[in-house]
C-alpha cells in the first residue's frame, strides 16, 4: 500500500518502508527524531521539470531554502541543477557542493552589502533584485570593484496565489518584488546604472500553489511587461517563473510539474517568447514528498473533557520526541501533515493530538489523529522533506535531529544528530570569578 504523495513510501506487510529501508529499523538504529529522505523521490520530482524543459535553453534552480542539507544539494547539483539562494549562508552551501557560481541566482528582499560583495566576487549568474534601493546599492558595489552584476527584477504581479497568507508573496500587500507599475521605470534605471547588466525578469507568487491559473495570470502580466521593457530598447534574455508548485499533503491535487510547465511553456510560445531562456526555482515540489520525520512515542496521555466543552469530548495526547523545533509547519501555518505509524498494529486506534515535549501549547504536529500506537513505537510525519529540517531551531535547548538519505536498500547519515555541547559553543559566562553558588 503506497501513501499519498510519495510512491517511494509504502507498507510492506506491517512495516513502513521508504524505498527499501524500514523507517522503524532506521529509527531503532540511529535514534529519533530522524529525518529520512529518498534520493529517487527527489530525482523523480526533478525529472518532471526536466522532461518539460528538454530541448530548450533552460536552468532549473533548486530553491534550497526548502532543504539545504549538503547531500540534498549534491544530488541536485549532480543532476545538473543550479540553485536559488537567499542568503550568504546559502551561497556558501552551494559553493561547498561544487556548483558553478554561474548557475546560482540570488533572490531575497534584504541582501546585505557583505552578501552582495561575496556574490559579485564569486560571479553569481544573476541577482533577482527586489527593490529600487537594492538596485542602487548593487550598482555602487559592482562599479566599485569593476564587476558586472547581471540583474533580473522580481516583479510583483499582484495576483492571488490562493494559498496561506504567510506563504503568499505575489500580492501588493506583500514585502516582495517591485510593483508592476514601477517595473518599466526600474528597468530603465537598471539599464542606466553603472556596473549592472539587465539579464532577465522574474516572479514568484507564493508557495504550495495547487492550480495553474495564478501562474498563468502572473505569466501574462510578466510577458506584457517584457514587451513594454523591450520597446524601451532593453533586452530581456531570460524569464524566471519562480517556484511555488504545491504537493499533496492530504487531498490537494496540484498539477504535476510537467503539466504545469507544459501549460506555461505553451503560453510563452503562443505569445512569441519561446526563444528566451527559461528558469524555474522550485523548492517544495522537488523535496517535500521525498522525506519523513520519524519520531518515537514517549507517552500516551488519556484526556479529560476540556473544561466547559458541552460535547464532553475527551482530548487524548500522543506525546512524541519530535517537536515544533524540529518541524515548525503545523505550529506556524496550522499546516496539516499526515502522521502514520511505522508499524501497523491490530490495537484499536486512539483519537489523539500528536504533540511534542516543547513547553508551548502551540507545540503540536497533528490534531485529532487516529493512531494505533503505544509508548516506544515509532510514527512518521510525512511530506516533511521540505521546510522541515531547514526551519528547525534549538528552542528549549533541543539538539537538532539527524538526517539520512536512502537509495534502494542503502542508507547514509547525511547529518549527525546535534550534541548538547554544540549548542553551548560560542556562549560565554560573565567574568564573575569562580565562586560556587
Ligand atoms: N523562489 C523564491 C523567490 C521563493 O521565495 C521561494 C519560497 C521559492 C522560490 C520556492 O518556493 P517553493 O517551490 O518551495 O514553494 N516555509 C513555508 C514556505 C515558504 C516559501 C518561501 N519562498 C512552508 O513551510 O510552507
Amino acid at each position: 500500500m503506497t501513501l499519498p504523495g510519495s510512491p517511494q513510501l509504502a507498507y510492506l506487510g506491517n512495516e513502513l518502508f521508504l524505498e527499501n529501508c524500514s523507517l522503524a529499523e532506521l529509527a531503532q538504529r540511529y535514534g529519533t527524531p530522524l529525518y529520512v529522505y529518498s534520493r529517487s523521490a527527489m530525482l523523480e520530482a526533478l525529472a518532471g521539470y526536466q522532461r518539460a524543459l528538454a530541448g530548450r535553453d533552460h536552468l532549473i534552480c533548486y530553491a534550497m531554502k526548502a532543504n539545504s542539507s549538503l547531500a540534498v544539494l549534491q544530488i541536485f547539483a549532480q543532476a545538473g541543477c543550479g540553485f536559488d539562494i537567499v542568503s550568504g549562508g546559502e551561497l556558501e552551501r552551494a559553493l561547498a557542493v561544487g556548483v558553478a557560481a554561474s548557475k546560482i541566482v540570488f533572490s531575497g528582499v534584504g541582501k546585505t552589502r557583505a552578501e552582495m560583495r561575496r556574490a559579485l566576487e564569486v560571479g553569481v549568474m544573476c541577482f533577482n533584485v527586489e527593490s529600487e534601493a537594492e538596485l542602487e546599492v548593487l550598482s555602487e558595489l559592482a562599479a566599485a570593484t569593476g564587476a558586472v552584476a547581471h540583474v533580473s527584477l522580481r516583479v510583483n504581479p499582484d495576483v492571488d496565489a490562493g494559498t496561506h497568507p504567510y506563504i503568499s508573496t505575489g500580492l501588493k500587500g506583500n514585502k516582495f518584488g517591485i510593483a508592476h507599475e514601477r517595473a518599466v521605470a526600474c528597468y530603465e534605471r537598471a539599464a542606466a546604472l553603472p556596473g549592472l547588466k539587465v539579464a532577465g525578469i522574474d516572479f514568484h507568487i507564493g508557495s504550495q500553489i495547487s492550480e495553474a491559473a495564478p501562474y498563468l495570470d502572473a505569466l501574462d502580466r510578466m510577458l506584457d511587461l517584457v514587451d513594454a521593457i523591450e520597446s524601451h530598447g532593453i533586452a530581456i534574455h531570460h524569464l524566471d517563473l519562480g517556484g511555488g508548485l504545491g504537493i499533496t499533503y492530504a487531498d490537494e491535487t496540484p498539477p504535476s510539474a510537467q503539466a504545469l510547465m507544459k501549460t506555461l511553456l505553451t503560453r510563452i510560445d503562443a505569445r512569441g517568447h519561446g526563444h528566451r531562456k527559461i528558469m524555474v526555482e522550485p523548492g517544495r515540489s522537488l523535496v517535500g514528498n521525498a522525506g519523513a520525520l520519524v519520531s518515537e512515542v514517549l507517552y500516551l496521555k488519556p484526556g479529560t473533557a476540556p473544561h466547559g466543552d458541552p460535547s464532553g469530548a475527551e482530548k487524548n495526547f500522543c506525546i512524541v520526541d519530535a517537536a515544533m523545533n524540529d518541524l515548525m509547519r503545523p505550529a506556524l501555518y496550522q499546516a496539516w501533515m499526515n502522521i502514520v505509524a511505522c508499524r501497523l498494529s491490530n490495537e484499536p486506534p486512539l483519537l489523539c493530538d500528536v504533540v511534542g515535549p516543547v513547553c508551548e501549547s502551540g507545540d503540536w504536529l497533528g490534531h485529532d489523529r487516529s493512531l494505533a500506537v503505544r509508548a516506544g513505537d515509532f510514527i512518521a510525519v510525512l511530506s516533511a522533506g521540505a521546510y522541515g529540517m531547514s526551519m528547525a531551531s534549538n528552542y528549549n535547548t533541543r539538539p537538532r535531529a539527524a538526517e539520512m538519505m536512502v537509495a534502494g536498500d542503502q542508507a547514509w547519515v547525511i547529518r549527525d544528530r546535534e550534541q548538547v555541547s554544540d549548542l553551548f559553543r560560542g556562549e560565554h559566562l560573565l567574568p564573575l570569578g569562580s565562586r560556587r553558588t
